[in-house]
């Protein structure tokens, strides 16, 4: 087995415990796993939507949301737009764009975890919305033709893959011409010590991959989008996670100074040029 593959099994495992406990009616951490990040020191996953958006779908989808931005929020979608969401998980931005694109328009979701499919199986059914589909598949791999879709969302899912050009390249091509890539994820800003970086890791688990700022532009550069833009969305406070680095025995105010501003969720967008 490759490293990825290793790497993938882990996420699929956690995502399929966070599911489980959402189904339960119990809030997720970002990481899906207990020690992390408590609801109280979550600062990633809290108050991510408003009351009017929260309205639009089933309180379920709400309590399974585990993104660290509000894509669609930002995407300025249009009725009749066809939109693919990146790892999907409870769907609560699949049944938000299926409102904005309408009945002319259509949401997939993607998702490679079963019990997150089915999560938001139920949160479908329990929205009532028929314009949206929920696919089994991985990102690295997206089911879907070339030039099939106008806007790729994506909530934290990104940092979780170990291998983001292959991500970006299927981004790319099931995009059609002029296609929009409006992705929230988590970024670093510069250097971060390594010793540093795992310590912060281990309180934002679900960003262990978490690519430096200007890494990003290059990749989707790379991969052939144009108009690239990073918008910092939410800055992490060390202060955040005082509570949980302590008890991993983590002087906080040591490594405070050198982390500042580093962490941070973003709004990344970029264009599939038309020609
Ligand atoms: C941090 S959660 C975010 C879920 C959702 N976007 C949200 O905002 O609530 C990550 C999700 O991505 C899925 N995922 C992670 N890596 C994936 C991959 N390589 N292919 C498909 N899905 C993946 C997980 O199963 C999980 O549902």
């Amino acid at each position: 087995m490759h490293v990825s593959d290793d790497l993938k099994e882990v996420v699929r495992q956690k995502y399929g415990e966070a599911a489980k406990r959402a189904a339960a009616s119990q809030k997720s951490s970002c990481c899906g796993s207990a020690p992390c990040c408590g609801e109280a020191i979550d600062p990633i996953t809290v108050n991510l939507y408003d009351e009017a958006q929260k309205g639009e779908v089933p309180a379920a989808a709400v309590l399974a949301s585990l993104g660290c931005g509000n894509p669609t929020a930002l995407a300025a979608l249009r009725a009749g737009e066809t939109v693919l969401d990146l790892g999907s998980g409870g769907g609560i931005d699949v049944l938000l764009s299926a409102h904005r694109v309408g009945p002319t328009g259509k949401a997939y979701g993607l998702d490679m975890t079963d019990e997150m499919l089915a999560l938001a199986r139920e949160n479908q059914a329990k929205a009532g919305v028929t314009n949206v589909e929920f696919l089994k598949g991985e990102i690295e791999a997206i089911p879907l033709p070339d030039d099939s879709v106008d806007v790729i969302i994506s909530n934290c899912v990104i940092n979780l893959s170990a291998d983001k050009d292959r991500v970006l390249a299927e981004a790319f091509r099931v995009l059609k011409p002029g296609g929009r890539f409006a992705v929230s994820d988590v970024v670093v800003r510069g250097e971060v010590p390594p010793e540093v970086r795992r310590s912060v890791e281990m309180w934002v688990g679900c960003v262990a991959g978490a690519l430096e700022e200007s890494e990003y532009v290059s990749k989707l550069e790379r991969a052939g989008f144009v108009g690239i833009g990073i918008e910092p969305t939410r800055v992490y406070d060390l202060e955040d996670a005082r509570q949980f680095l302590a008890t991993q025995g983590i002087n906080v105010d040591a490594i405070a100074p050198r982390l500042a501003g580093k962490f941070f969720s973003a709004f990344i967008r970029a264009t599939k040029p038309r020609a």
